[in-house]
């Protein structure tokens, strides 16, 4: 594994391994032994979209890696301007020895990938969110102990974080139902990937894919860059929240997940998202550990 593009990209293996790795680093950071796996490294960290919890985590865990990161923003760079990415690939390929980018298209992804020359992780696109879906996993077998034979089930929309979800569940023997609207369901090449497990399964029945589930999940109606479809989304995702009623059909004990920023009333509900507030800032802090495992794994 060279890169983290899109989690489909590695293997189950290689995905146990990182949280392994995860577990060490947050067991080892808690009891105040440092881990400076990467002295003397640097990373950039490039963003087109907002991020709190992506921005923070990733220069909190370069520093504790004892590495130095330089955070660009687009509209504060060239790349705002309009400077090719393959020439920003070959520019930054030079100075840092790995690179962390949130984005619109994930074929720009692949284009500094191809073009810099080192590591690159996908700090999110319109089509994946690998490490948030890393931590996710994280915090799902820190809970129940375990991950392959649990059942998922992802309630909303079919983006980024339900692309990344079906990946990450299957090649980890997890069984995902993903219940999604018509119209927005996920990317066709994701369907088909998912098709070749046996434990994918897709409706637009909330209440089907919630029953017998072990951990309920879900993300945001309107994502970045979709701001002015947020009022029409509203009206196509109305029954699709992760509320009492739904966690009611899910097996006892049944965790609840959400990447964050959440839109307490619409995808979920507030009450739900407080009693399970622990599960969710725990799947928050997990990114600071999957993220530092992968940057060790990539540029380590
Ligand atoms: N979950 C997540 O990626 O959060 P940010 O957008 O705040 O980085
Ligand atoms: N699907 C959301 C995830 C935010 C972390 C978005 O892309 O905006």
């Amino acid at each position: 594994m060279k890169h983290l593009l899109k989690l489909s990209d590695w293997t189950g293996e290689e995905i146990i391994a990182t949280l392994d790795l995860a577990d060490k680093l947050k067991a080892e950071q808690k009891q105040g032994i440092p881990h400076p796996a990467l002295k003397g490294k640097s990373i950039a960290l490039v963003f087109s979209k907002a991020s709190t919890r992506t921005r923070c985590s990733f220069d909190v865990g370069v520093y504790q890696l004892g590495a130095h990161s330089v955070t660009l923003s687009s509209a504060e760079s060239q790349i705002g301007r309009g400077e090719p990415i393959e020439d920003t690939a070959r520019v930054l390929g030079r100075y840092f020895d790995g690179i962390m980018i949130r984005t619109y298209k994930q074929s720009d992804v692949e284009e500094l990938a191809k073009y810099s020359g080192v590591p690159v992780i996908n700090g999110l696109t319109d089509d994946a969110h690998p490490c948030q879906v890393l931590a996710d996993l994280q915090t799902i077998r820190e809970y129940k102990g375990k991950l392959a034979g649990l059942k998922m089930a992802y309630i909303g929309d079919g983006n980024n974080m339900a692309n990344s979800l079906i990946a990450g569940a299957l090649l980890t023997g997890m069984q995902i139902s993903v219940a999604c609207p018509v119209g927005y369901q996920p990317a066709p090449a994701v369907l088909e990937y998912a098709a070749k497990f046996s434990g994918f399964t897709l409706t637009d029945d909330p209440k089907t894919a919630a029953a017998g589930a072990d951990v309920l999940i879900t993300d945001v109606w309107a994502s970045m860059g979709q701001e002015q479809e947020a009022e029409a989304r509203k009206k196509a995702f109305a029954g699709y929240q992760i509320n009492n009623d739904l966690l009611a059909l899910a097996n006892p004990g049944c965790m609840v997940q959400h990447c964050l920023p959440a839109h307490r009333g619409e995808e979920i509900a507030a009450d739900v998202l407080e009693a399970h507030a622990n599960e969710i800032f725990d799947e928050a802090e997990n990114r600071l550990h999957a993220q530092k495992a992968v940057m060790v794994k990539l540029m380590g």
